[in-house]
């Protein structure tokens, strides 16, 4: 296929917030269109909800589109797997009757979580938020514990890494954690962790193990998905975590370790970003945020409590409140501009119903008194902004069962158009409720 017959087949799916904003009820929408379903980053800090009817579905590892049996999934490079979670999700997905076989495909280039990626990543979490060396501030991030910063880590240290295609060589293997594990468990002593040191003979052997039930998966993804071009066949990019957790472009140091905006695909897959023409920015119609870090629109207050309530508000893979708040349409509009994003989907509009008004922060004040319009992408700077909002009227009625965007409450919808005018970028697809069929799609 030359360049000309780039279509707008490929699609991406990019959170543009802080995460949970709805992108595997989206991804599931769009699957029906697209042939293969690739994730490209993050590893099992992610946690993507889909709703088939009564049934619940949450996904940490494999890319959402398992659920329809004649798409292949594809985890690709960029993703760091856990392959004890990995499996657990294989078998739970197969004991409730969804096929895992041939359409699920690992890259052998994906680094590997290991155990003490989890342990490192939760001793380190502990030592910073006990304000270590007498300090007052905490420090911590507020992770997952999913051990995602370590493993990404090694993966830039190179020499202590392992990738899914070295599970599969047992005394290569075994050779590389005898070295990474006296590393590993010195590093560990010295955060305070009391455990035995890390055994690379016990290590060897159960990773190895994974690695064998995991092998008919594990492939050359690059080629594949390249391959998949060449057939004519869709891809649909499944963005985990969301572009304000970024690594370059989050409000560092409060981030994610992987580049989960749009600007992650081409690393994480090896496909160039130029074959993506649709880019379907997920938003929710309000914010939220788990973990540290600034959220200028945060509501500690009854609103942020309704919002919580209403929305269910509770992290899919650690269980934690999230913090709520009016929807920040400066964060909303750069990440839109970093992810290239050419279509919204504005979901979880319902849990706005019954508010007299509604406030949407389209401005932040600096501490000299000015005003600007754009973002800032750096915890400490942003931590000194405060939200100009403007008020809009909100409506009464639930809007759960609405069939159309036409049939929502007249206030529902302006506050929709105003969306797209401060944005600069249309609202395809509207959500009004976590089932398939609670979705408005424009185009
Ligand atoms: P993701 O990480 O971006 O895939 O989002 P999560 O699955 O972590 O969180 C989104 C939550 O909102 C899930 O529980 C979804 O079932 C739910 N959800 C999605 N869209 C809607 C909606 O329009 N209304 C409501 N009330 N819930 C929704
Ligand atoms: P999905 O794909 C919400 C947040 C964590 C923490 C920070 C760093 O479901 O939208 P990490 O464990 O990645 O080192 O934690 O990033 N975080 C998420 N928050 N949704 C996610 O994924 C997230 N992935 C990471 O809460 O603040
Ligand atoms: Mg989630």
């Amino acid at each position: 296929m030359n360049a000309d017959n780039r279509t707008e087949q490929h699609t991406a799916v990019v959170g543009l917030q802080w995460g949970d904003e709805g992108k595997g009820k989206v991804v599931d929408l769009l699957t029906a269109r697209h042939d293969v379903i690739v994730r490209y980053n993050g590893g099992a800090n992610a946690g993507h909800t889909v709703m088939v009817g009564e049934e619940r579905y949450a996904l940490h590892l494999i890319p959402s589109g398992i659920l329809y049996s004649d798409k292949v999934c594809v985890i690709a490079n960029g993703v760091v797997v856990d392959p004890q979670v990995l499996i657990e999700e294989i078998d739970s997905l197969r004991a409730r009757g969804v096929e895992v076989a041939d359409n699920l495909r690992i890259s052998d280039r994906a680094h590997v979580v290991m155990p003490y990626h989890k342990e490192h990543d939760a001793a380190l979490e502990s030592v910073l938020s006990n304000r270590v060396g007498g300090e007052s501030e905490d420090l911590s991030i507020g992770t997952t514990r999913r051990g995602i910063g370590p493993a990404y880590a090694d993966k830039v240290h190179r020499s202590t890494a392992i990738r899914m295609g070295d599970l599969l060589d047992v005394n290569r293997l075994h050779r590389h954690l005898r070295v990474i594990c006296a590393i590993r468990s010195a590093e560990l002593a010295a955060l305070g962790v009391t455990a035995p040191p890390l055994d690379p003979d016990d290590l060897a052997s159960r990773y190895s193990a994974l690695g064998q039930r995991l092998a008919t998966h594990i492939t050359d993804t690059v080629y594949l998905l390249h391959d998949y071009l060449s057939e004519g066949r869709s891809i649909l990019f499944e963005g985990a975590n969301a572009c304000l957790l970024d690594i370059d472009h989050g409000t560092y140091p409060y981030v994610t370790s992987s580049n989960c905006s749009t600007l992650g695909i081409p690393a994480g897959t090896g496909l160039p970003g130029s074959w993506i023409r649709r880019v379907v920015g997920t938003m929710k119609a309000y914010s939220t945020r788990v973990g540290a870090g600034p959220f200028p629109t945060e509501q500690d207050n009854e609103t942020g409590l309704r919002i919580r309530d209403r929305g269910n508000e509770y992290g899919t893979t650690t269980g934690r409140p999230r913090r709520c708040g009016w929807l920040d349409l400066v964060a909303v509009r750069y990440s839109a501009m970093i992810c290239g994003v050419t279509g919204l989907a504005c979901m979880l509009l319902d849990v706005l119903s019954g508010f007299d008004e509604l406030r949407l922060c389209t401005h932040y004040r600096r501490a000299d008194g000015s005003v600007t319009d754009r973002f800032v992408p750096d915890a400490e700077g942003l931590s000194r902004m405060t939200p100009v909002y403007e008020t809009l009227p909100g409506w009464s009625q639930e809007i759960d069962d609405a069939s159309d965007r036409s049939a929502l409450p007249a206030n529902a919808r302006r506050y929709l158009d105003r969306i797209e005018e401060v944005v600069g970028v249309p609202v395809e697809i509207v959500s009004v409720g976590p089932e398939r069929t609670q979705t408005l799609v424009e185009v």
